[in-house]
């Protein structure tokens, strides 16, 4: 494989539910060690679009290829198989569960032979705790720790370093930092930037431009359902990527004019339009 193919490329990509037409041609890639964030408001097709990546939906038209070669999932697993892992809004860990067992969830590492065989805790745990470590995670020390304990930005990290850890070359993350306040956003972000130093190709999805900003090197803006602009790091301001998302309005004129209105209205916002 050369260094310029892409890790996993979509090539004019429609996905529709029946007479529902959601995504509509969409071509993107990402290579190894990059981050390509996945920018789009509310009901844009975010999600619709790394579900297709991931498996969970096949594309009504349009191909996909890894390395080069075209790939066609069928079911998550497919995905799965072929290295590509998604990290959901909260991790996708289970609270009630330690550190050690989430980190090994059905690949455990068992002591013992035939029917004396038994899930070897003291393994499990070192090895998932010298990996949050080796990650940055260094509040994570104790792999008994249940992680229904853990805050949300260290769940997050711990999906992420599962992820690493177990061989994923692609790592999807959908709105990682959308429920975290400041402090444990920059904490996952600064775990995406350690997954791409380490050759992961990323695809990072939010509605946040500063979190996209912090780790892009490359930008899709998806408005309903299509790539409105594509474009790498330090070809646009926050403010021109902010209007790009909000379809092409100008985000400082709506301020503007929301502000407007207050003043003539008691100092009262408008209503919602629905
Ligand atoms: N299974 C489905 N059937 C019909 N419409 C769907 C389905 N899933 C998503 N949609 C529609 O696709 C659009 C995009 O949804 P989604 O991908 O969840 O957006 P986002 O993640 O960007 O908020 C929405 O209008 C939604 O109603
Ligand atoms: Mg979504």
């Amino acid at each position: 494989m050369s260094d310029n193919t892409a890790v996993l490329e979509m090539r004019k990509v429609d996905k529709s539910f029946g007479p529902i037409d959601v995504l509509h041609s969409i071509s993107l890639k990402v290579k190894e060690g990059e981050v390509l964030c996945l920018l789009g408001d509310n009901g844009a097709g975010k999600s619709t679009l790394i579900k297709t990546l991931s498996g969970v939906f096949q594309p009504t038209r349009g191909e996909m290829y890894m390395d080069g070669k075209p790939v066609n999932f069928t079911r998550p697993s497919d995905a799965q198989n072929a290295g590509i892992a998604t990290v959901h809004q909260f991790g996708g860990t289970y609270p009630l569960m330690s550190v050690g067992r989430n980190f090994f969830v059905g690949q455990e590492p068992t002591k013992g032979y035939g029917p004396f065989k038994i899930y070897d805790r003291e393994k499990a745990n070192a090895i998932a705790v010298e990996a949050v470590q080796n990650f940055g995670i260094t509040r994570i020390t104790d792999g008994d720790r249940l992680v229904g304990g853990l805050s949300g930005g260290e769940r997050q990290s711990l999906a992420i370093a599962r992820a690493v850890h177990f061989g994923a070359r692609v790592l999807i993350l959908d709105e990682p930092t959308a429920a975290l306040g400041v402090k444990q956003a920059a904490h996952v972000l600064r775990i995406v930037n350690e997954a791409k130093r380490r050759g992961l190709a990323v695809i990072f999805i939010t509605h946040q431009v500063m979190h996209a900003m912090a780790v892009g090197d490359h930008f899709a803006v998806l408005i309903r359902g299509a790539i409105a602009a594509d474009f790498r790091a330090g070809e646009k301001s926050r403010e021109e990527i902010a209007d790009l998302m909000a379809g092409g309005e100008s985000m400082a004129d709506l301020e503007a004019n929301i502000e407007g209105y207050m003043e003539a209205h008691d100092g009262q916002p408008p209503e919602p339009a629905h």
